[in-house]
């Protein structure tokens, strides 16, 4: 029987844990520094078993030792930002959180395979990288299957279709330099532009970018969870099943689509090993300009978090 952990027990955590449970994909251990409240977490999921049908079993914990020899650990520690922060302030604090958490994660279950949740994302990912020692395959960033999701359900409400037959794919970095990748992008096979007029399109494209700020508007306390919790558990599914399916992940690129050693949103194919490998696609000309200002951004905030975390 597998066993995941899932760091931090706040909206993503929780959910994600509940999600794990309900899939029955392993044993669930759920942590988080507040006292009390992973075990109380745990218990209530625990107890919705008998009635939804499930027999996973759930521990919360604050302590490293239960988390012991996972197969997969899901990191979902950190802070949101709080008025009169600045971004450096909020760069500093989650990098250190995600820094001292993998460290004590990599020690527990020094083969397992991470995937970072926490933002900003890419440069959390690369965070836990370098504070596991783990090679890149065991190292993977969730953000592109929820933006291709967040595309997905703009364009299956659009044409008024299933979401089911809508596949598409958001690469680069989580943030609003990403790249919905439209020569990617299909409805039951059809290529998109066929179906969507360019300006619906390029519509549908700003809103896939600006789709985290639109439910944090909404919900006015805190961000998107259901959504990033359905994405690193369907990660998770497939890792577990080595099902390698080819799912736009945050992972360590070396050279391929010219990008070098840095994390960024890329198609990877997701089996037990965690990253099989990269798949690269043909992109048109403004898809690879906006790949690599993408890219630019994200190595310009890992420079950042390497200069705060020295500081
Ligand atoms: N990658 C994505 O697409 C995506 C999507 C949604 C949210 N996020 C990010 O995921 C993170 C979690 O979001 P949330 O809504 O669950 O926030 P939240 O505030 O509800 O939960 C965060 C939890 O982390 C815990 N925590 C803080 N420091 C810790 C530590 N050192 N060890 C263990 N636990 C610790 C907190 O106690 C809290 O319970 C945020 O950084 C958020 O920005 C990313």
């Amino acid at each position: 029987m597998a066993k995941i952990t899932v760091i931090g027990a706040g909206n993503v955590g929780a959910t994600t844990a509940q999600r794990l449970a309900e899939k029955e994909l392993g044993e669930v251990v759920l942590l988080d520094i507040v006292e009390d409240m992973p075990q109380g977490k745990a218990l209530d999921l625990a107890e919705s078993g008998p009635v939804y049908g499930y027999d996973t079993h759930v521990t919360g914990t604050n302590s490293y030792e239960a988390t012991a020899d996972s197969d997969i650990v899901v990191i979902t520690s950190g802070i949101a930002r709080k008025p009169g922060m600045s971004r450096d302030d909020l760069l500093k604090t989650n990098a250190n959180i995600v820094k001292s958490v993998t460290e004590q994660v990599a020690k527990a279950s020094p083969k397992a395979i991470l995937i970072v949740v926490s933002n900003p994302l890419d440069a959390m990912t690369y965070v836990a990288y370098k504070a596991s020692g783990f090679p890149a395959e065991r190292v993977i960033g969730m953000a592109g299957v929820l933006d291709s999701a967040r595309f997905r359900t703009f364009i299956a409400q659009e044409l008024k279709v299933s979401v089911e037959d809508v596949q598409a794919t958001v690469l680069g970095g989580h943030g609003d330099t990403m790249v919905p990748v439209l020569g990617c992008t299909t409805v039951a096979g059809i290529p998109i532009t066929q179906l969507v007029a360019k300006d619906r399109l390029d519509a549908m494209v700003q809103r896939t970018r600006d789709g985290g700020a639109e439910i944090v508007k909404l919900l006015k306390t805190g961000s998107a969870y259901y959504a990033p919790s359905a994405s690193a558990v369907e990660m998770v599914e497939c890792i577990l099943k080595d099902k390698r399916r080819i799912l736009p992940c945050a992972v360590l690129a070396q050279g391929q689509y010219g990008v070098p050693g840095l994390f960024v949103g890329l198609p990877a194919v997701l089996g037990r090993k965690g990253l099989e490998r990269i798949i690269e696609i043909e992109l048109s000309s403004g898809e690879k300009a906006a790949l690599d200002k993408s890219v630019a951004a994200v190595k310009e905030l890992c420079e950042t978090v390497d200069k705060l975390l020295a500081s």
